[in-house]
């Protein structure tokens, strides 16, 4: 099991059930009406009935087994507010634009083809990447570099997984993530804040690393464009910007690719860019975060945890300098 504690403090256990986002929702009314004694045998029966209705309108509908070795406790972000609040700048700059412009993404028909450094290069639609491996359910955090943090249920499987199926040469030490490029669906490529496509890289090994998850969907649903459908990575331990959404290709490399944030200011994002309260951003301190939905005047921040709790990865990074190879 990789993740056994939650860092916050106390350790619950986890319903291991498929969760839709309706009853990620309700659940959350559930537990809160049966905290405040409010629940009778006739909400009970509503509260079924309206989670069977969930489920059968939801078109978007994804099954996953949750895997409860890789759940945080942590109260998942309401799924208005993780796909509301976004980073995707091929969508624009603001928040708000994925969620806004995002509709022109076509997700289907999708490929992804993988090459480079491999000994059986493929290119897979997306029906055949969902069939790849068994679905997970995953409840990650992750960490934007900005300051905030969000708790989401993704579903996906262990890029492991894929790479085990493209067979690596002795020469790949590096992936490489690119992201669709399309003017006619993304209306914020052309503009000069980062060099199109989109790219992000791992060592070998991170990529490798069972956290490291190729993600198809999210709260039991197919990812919605803004956060990067149909198929993106999340890595958890690291910054926000290293998971790289909506993915064309994926390459394997002998030297470490040149990524977007890193081409764009390399004093302020680097290569490897783990989450660590230790090593500040240029022009903010990283030690605290702002977990979105506790937004109140006088709540507190969250102390930031070095690898954003995922304590697991630091035997990637043995010997290694943090505050060189930020
Ligand atoms: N991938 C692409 N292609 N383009 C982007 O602008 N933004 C990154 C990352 N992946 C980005 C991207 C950043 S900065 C973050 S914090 C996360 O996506 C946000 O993911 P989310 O919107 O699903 O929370």
């Amino acid at each position: 099991m990789l993740i056994k504690r939650n860092p916050n403090g106390i350790d619950l256990p986890f319903a291991s059930e498929i969760t839709p986002r309706e009853i990620f929702e309700s659940r959350r009314t559930f537990i809160r009406q049966l905290a405040v004694g409010s629940i009778a045998g006739g909400a009970l029966f509503d509260m079924a009935s309206r989670q069977a209705f969930a489920q059968s309108a939801s078109a978007h509908k994804l099954a996953a087994k949750a895997n409860p070795a890789y759940v945080v406790m942590d109260k998942t972000t309401a799924y208005k507010d993780a796909t509301t609040y976004n980073n995707f700048y091929e969508f624009g700059t603001d928040k708000a634009d994925p969620a806004e412009y995002a509709g022109t993404l076509k997700p289907r028909p999708w490929t992804v083809a993988i090459e480079g450094e491999v000994k059986k290069p493929m290119t897979l639609d997306i029906d055949s990447l969902l069939k790849l491996a068994p679905l997970e359910e995953r409840i990650y955090r992750l960490r934007c570099v900005e300051g905030w943090s969000m708790v989401i249920p993704w579903i996906g499987y262990s890029l492991a997984e894929l790479i085990k199926k493209v067979e690596p040469t002795g020469n790949a030490k590096y992936v490489e993530f690119i992201s669709l490029a399309d003017k006619k669906q993304m209306p914020g490529i052309g503009s000069p804040v980062l060099e199109w496509p989109y790219v992000e890289g791992l060592r070998l090994d991170e990529a490798n690393h069972p956290l490291t998850l190729l993600s198809v969907g999210m709260y039991g649903e197919v990812l919605p464009n803004q956060n990067g459908a149909p198929v993106r990575i999340v890595v958890p331990w690291k910054y926000g910007f290293k998971s790289a959404k909506s993915i064309v290709k994926i390459r394997f490399t002998k030297d470490q690719p040149r990524t977007a944030w890193n081409i764009a200011a390399p004093q302020e994002y680097g290569f490897y860019s783990n989450v660590n309260p230790a090593v500040d951003h240029p022009r903010w301190s990283q030690a605290s975060e702002r977990r979105i939905g506790e937004d109140g005047l006088f709540t507190k921040k969250r102390k930031t945890l070095m690898f954003n709790g995922y304590n697991d990865v630091a035997s990637l990074y043995k010997g290694m300098d943090m505050k060189k190879f930020f």
